[in-house]
């Protein structure tokens, strides 16, 4: 194990030098929130096995700082344990502190107490913004700073805020202001190793780039923005995330080599597999519509296991990491021929040649023809993008059923009229975050109606987020309509939005709002009713706050759940409402019973089984067959599930290169069937699993346990 301490990365055209040596960052994004502190070493090992020789780690603000002014970084929130592990591993860690990081995480890592600031935007010059912002960081960096490569430890590198130029142009100077301003607290705060930001530039940081590739006039309008300094791909997407309703993201692996050779071949000094381990969105965790599975299709699983693209990957770094010296300070020559093209690296005697075709014969997962590549040391081929694929053939392991999971009891979830709780009233509906701060998905909204005789009847929600259930009389009356879409538009109307949007970019989020189409958060429901009176009741579901601006096309603290806008009943406006946050079996006991009705909507279902506490591996639930809801083992929530029907790609498609080797499918499968349960969550003796079930239960669920290769 290497703990000794590393002198601080100075960098040049060709590369950052470290502990004075040059080397090829060969990186690998893990986030620790994603995955129990038990498991971090063991992921950690297999990394180093596969040849990472760093690792690129976002740290989420409402991961520490989940109820204001309480900060917690113990048990699987101890960073410092984390990047101690990496350290005595030999890791160098990129840290992406944020405060807003994205990466398909709640609320793109802001806490949902930030909405209830006075007067706040976020990701801008606002003092409410900036205010929380310092506070947090002066706790973060007291943690972090020690783990700096200059105080010993193995944080080579920090990375400030996250792909501003997306919404640069929004908040004009006072974003460009409220950048600068974050280079400068974090100097300020101690930061003394090299600071990096990506897609979008600051003074006083190191411009890096995102992509599934990085075509070589990137590489060269880069260089002319910042002479003198290493290129780096902080984000290179091995696939893509999935969200429900979509089909599963893959990325052919022979495409991403390729890519991987090409960028270093044109002077490229380090990349970061965006995700190389993407874990699980436990608990409430996944940004809208993002599943609970983070899988990735990265190099390793979801649940830490090496993958086919993972073993063959190894093989490509380890051919890098023998060619590093020569690559980064050799003497380079280029030839092109026939579209391709051949580099070549002197340094010493020794010869490296990159050589790459940008198509062969052979055919991807997306059916397209793959580019090839291969890197040669003194006429010895060490990696072949195309035969090196052929040639990995990892181990099946397969999954087995462990028997003797069973009911034990099932609870219905009370309509609001059987609840004991006092509503909230209100002539208008009031909004969810503003009731329950994100601590819940779940809040009633109900109102008294009375009609003067039989008839069909329409009601219209404009604004309504993300899922609703209707319900007349308690009887279920119908949901939303599926699939969700990623993208929505604004979740204001017309005047209410110049109020919210920072004056300075008004005409910018308007002309971003035209293009979405509209009605993004309308839900409508018909009934049949007669004359007399009557109850109206919808539950609604939230499936994750947004992660950027551009969901909403406008500012990130402009999000909305459950109902905020008038509601139209026969074109006439609703009045008179009553909320009730939180479900009944989040705040109380469940009372369970046996028997009950088993297709019943809205129940809890608890199941029991009995382990010996020898179990090894990885453990799953496969709950086909079920709805909608949340899953629990043993008191602690694994995340949401939906067996909803994934189909088609998903919005990204405008804008993924058709060159990738990117490709989704099967369609007609639930995007995810199977969910993770972190090993340390189980125990010897009984286990206890539960499902908050909204729609319609399946016959039973299975626990799957795989071996470890
Ligand atoms: C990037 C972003 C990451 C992650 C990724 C998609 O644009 O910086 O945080 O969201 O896209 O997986």
């Amino acid at each position: 194990m290497n703990c000794s301490p590393i002198q601080p990365a100075i960098g040049d055209q060709r590369s950052f030098i470290i502990q004075g040596r040059r080397r090829i960052l060969i990186c690998g994004e893990i986030h620790y929130s994603r995955v129990p502190r038990e498991q971090w070493a063991a992921i950690l090992d297999r990394t180093v096995e596969l040849g990472v020789n760093t690792l690129a780690v976002y740290v989420f603000w409402n991961f520490h700082e989940e109820k204001r002014d309480v900060f917690d970084f113990s048990g699987d929130r101890d960073l410092v344990h984390f990047l101690q592990l990496c350290h005595e591993r030999g890791l160098l860690v990129i840290l992406r502190t944020g405060p807003y990081c994205c990466g398909e995480w709640n609320y793109g890592g802001f806490p949902a107490w930030l909405r209830e600031e006075e007067g706040v935007v976020f990701r801008t010059w606002n003092k409410g913004f900036m205010h929380r912002v310092e506070k947090y960081f002066k706790h973060l960096y007291a943690e972090i700073v020690p783990q700096l490569t200059t105080n010993g430890g193995p944080v080579v590198m920090v990375q400030v805020e996250n792909e501003y130029m997306n919404i640069a142009k929004w908040y004009g100077e006072d974003g460009e202001r409220y950048v600068r301003w974050m280079v400068d607290l974090a100097r300020e705060l101690g930061v003394d190793v090299p600071l990096i930001t990506c897609e979008g530039g600051v003074p006083g940081a190191i411009e890096c780039l995102n992509g599934f590739s990085i075509p070589e006039e990137r590489i060269q309008k880069l260089r002319a923005r910042q002479p003198g300094l290493p290129v780096v791909w902080t984000e290179l997407w091995p696939a893509w995330y999935d969200t429900w309703g979509a089909a599963r993201h893959h990325r052919d692996a022979r495409n991403i080599a390729a890519a991987i050779l090409e960028f270093i071949s044109r002077g490229g000094s380090g990349f970061n597999y965006y995700m190389w381990f993407g874990g699980t969105n436990l608990g409430r965790t996944a940004m809208y519509l993002q599943c609970t599975d983070y899988g990735f299709d990265g190099p390793l699983d979801e649940f830490g296991q090496p993958t086919r693209k993972g073993l063959y990957l190894r093989a490509l770094h380890r051919a890098l990491t023998a060619c590093g010296s020569v690559l980064l300070e050799g003497e380079v020559s280029v030839t092109k021929e026939g579209g391709g093209e051949t580099r070549e690296f002197r340094l010493d005697g020794k010869r490296v040649v990159i050589a790459a075709q940008p198509e062969s014969a052979v055919r991807g997962g997306d059916a397209a023809l793959l580019p090839q590549a291969r890197i040669s040391l003194d006429g010895e081929v060490l990696f072949d993008s195309l035969s090196d694929w052929d040639a990995c053939t990892p181990p099946v392991l397969p999954w087995n059923t462990i028997a003797g999971l069973t009911l034990t009891g099932r609870c219905p979830e009370p309509m609001p009229a059987d609840r004991f709780d006092e509503p909230v009233r209100s002539e208008m509906p009031v909004e969810q975050l503003l009731l329950t701060t994100d601590r819940s998905d779940s809040c009633w909204y109900g109102a008294n109606v009375e009609f003067k005789a039989n008839g069909t009847h329409q009601l219209r929600i404009p604004f309504g987020a993300d899922f609703l259930y209707c319900f007349v009389d308690g009887c279920y009356c119908g949901a939303t309509k599926t699939p969700l879409r990623e993208w929505r538009g604004p979740t204001l109307r017309q005047p209410d939005r110049k109020q919210s949007a920072c004056a300075m970019a008004e005409q910018e989020w308007a002309n971003e709002a035209e293009q979405f189409i509209p009605d993004g958060f309308l839900h409508e429901f018909a009934f049949e009713a007669g004359p007399g009176p009557h109850r109206i009741d919808l539950l609604a579901t939230a499936i994750g706050l947004i992660k950027g601006d551009w969901s909403i096309a406008g500012p990130m603290h402009t999000e909305r759940k459950g109902i905020w806008d008038d509601v139209l009943l026969d074109g006439q406006q609703l009045t008179g409402w009553e909320m009730r946050p939180f479900l009944r079996g989040e705040k109380n006991p469940v009372a369970w019973a046996e028997g009950g009705d088993p297709a019943a909507r809205l129940q809890w279902h608890r199941f029991g089984l009995q382990l010996n506490g020898s179990e090894r591996g990885d453990f799953r639930l496969d709950l086909g067959g079920w709805g909608k809801g949340m899953a629990f083992v043993n008191g602690r929530m694994i995340g949401r599930y939906w067996l909803l029907e994934g189909n088609g790609y998903g919005p990204d498609a405008i804008w993924h290169p058709k060159n990738a080797g990117l490709y989704a499918g099967p369609d007609g499968e639930p995007t995810q069937r199977y969910y993770l349960v972190p090993r340390s969550w189980l125990k010897a003796g009984e286990n206890e699993v539960v499902l908050f079930e909204e729609q319609t239960p399946g016959a039973g669920i299975q626990l799957q346990q795989r071996n470890q290769e």
